[in-house]
């Protein structure tokens, strides 16, 4: 399935990677069985998929939680039999994106849509239609989905941020968003404002008690790159870079800080104070739309804020009773 940062095509090669790093330290920490395996920035599940079965059976637990909600609610749906929509026009993908700012829970279809059928997976970015309209993106993730379904069945799903989650004892594959500081082509309205030097930070508390392995494409000193593969990414339509417009190559590696303690892994626990938060949005709230600017109804947006008329500069001026100064008189 499509997904900003999403590891649909490598996401065989991260798993057996990260199988054959537990192999490796199994005599160490003294493990006898598989670990429970835990994603914190599950998203489409790209490697969570491999992580489940082998020759057909459940060899290990699997939880994957995300911060956005609705793509939460969507795998939480399907795993109860619920099927994406047919069809998504334009007209559609706008309704839903706006639904999105005003809504009070989350909700599967708006989960599909923002990610299956906006440009490059990116939730809501833009309607992917626009950019391709040969492809039918709907039917292509309906597809997508169907078939990674009864690989993902099990997992148990949390909708929240990783900072709520204290584990010990798991396996952990972390696949944050991109740190667009390290990006080389800069920060662009596609990408979210997520605190990596705080996440590198939690990754290396993490691993004193659990195997952590982490996707970036650079690392802080003191993590080590166990793989690596040269990746096409969906960067912003409008952006030329060498590889033309709207694409970018880079090398995606897994790295690894160091092996936890072995007592860790007696009892194994996420350690959650609360398993449920408020629906919140990660729509963004102002959007750049085919060159017009959207704003939510009832707002203005941040430029036509800007072009005040005269009557409404002249509303704005503080009157001689009414200015500040005088106010605290
Ligand atoms: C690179 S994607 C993960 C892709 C996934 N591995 C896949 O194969 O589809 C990063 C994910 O992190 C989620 N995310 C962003 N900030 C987060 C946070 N603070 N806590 C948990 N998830 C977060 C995003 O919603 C997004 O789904």
């Amino acid at each position: 399935m499509r997904y900003q940062g999403g590891k649909v095509r490598i996401g065989k090669a991260v798993a057996a990677t990260l199988k054959k790093q537990e192999a490796k330290y199994a005599k160490e920490l003294g493990l006898t069985t598989p670990l429970p395996y835990f994603e914190p920035f599950g998203g489409m599940l790209g490697v969570m998929r491999y992580m489940g079965e082998e020759k057909g059976r459940p060899v290990r637990k699997r939880v994957a939680s995300d911060v956005n909600q609705d793509v939460v609610e969507m795998w939480r749906r399907a795993q109860k039999g619920w099927k994406p929509p047919k069809k998504c026009s334009e007209k559609e993908w706008e309704r839903m994106r706006r639904s999105a700012l005003t809504a009070r829970t989350p909700s599967a279809a708006r989960g599909f849509v923002g990610s299956q059928v906006s440009f490059g997976g990116a939730f809501f970015s833009g309607y992917a239609g626009r950019y391709d309209p040969s492809k039918d993106f709907c039917a292509q993730g309906a597809r997508g989905l169907a078939k990674i379904l009864p690989e993902v069945q099990d997992v148990k799903m949390y909708a929240l941020p990783y900072e709520e989650f204290h584990p010990k004892g798991y396996l952990i594959y972390a696949d944050p968003p991109y740190d667009t500081h390290y990006a080389s082509f800069g920060r662009n309205k596609y990408m979210s404002r997520f605190d990596s030097a705080k996440f590198w930070r939690t990754m290396e508390e993490w691993s004193k008690d659990n195997l952590v392995f982490v996707s970036e494409f650079k690392a802080p000193r003191g993590w080590k790159t166990i793989w690596k593969q040269q990746v096409n990414r969906a960067i912003n339509p409008r952006q030329r870079t060498d590889y033309g417009y709207g694409t970018h190559k880079s090398v995606e590696r897994v790295y690894f800080y160091a092996p936890p303690k072995k007592s860790s892994f007696a009892k194994p626990t996420l350690g959650l104070k609360r398993s449920k938060l408020p629906f919140r949005t990660i729509v963004p709230k102002l959007h750049v739309n085919q060159g017009r600017r959207w704003a939510p109804k009832g707002q203005t947006s941040a430029r036509a804020s800007q072009k005040k008329s005269p009557q409404a500069k002249r509303r704005m001026r503080p009157t001689r009773k009414s200015s500040p100064k005088e106010a605290k008189k």
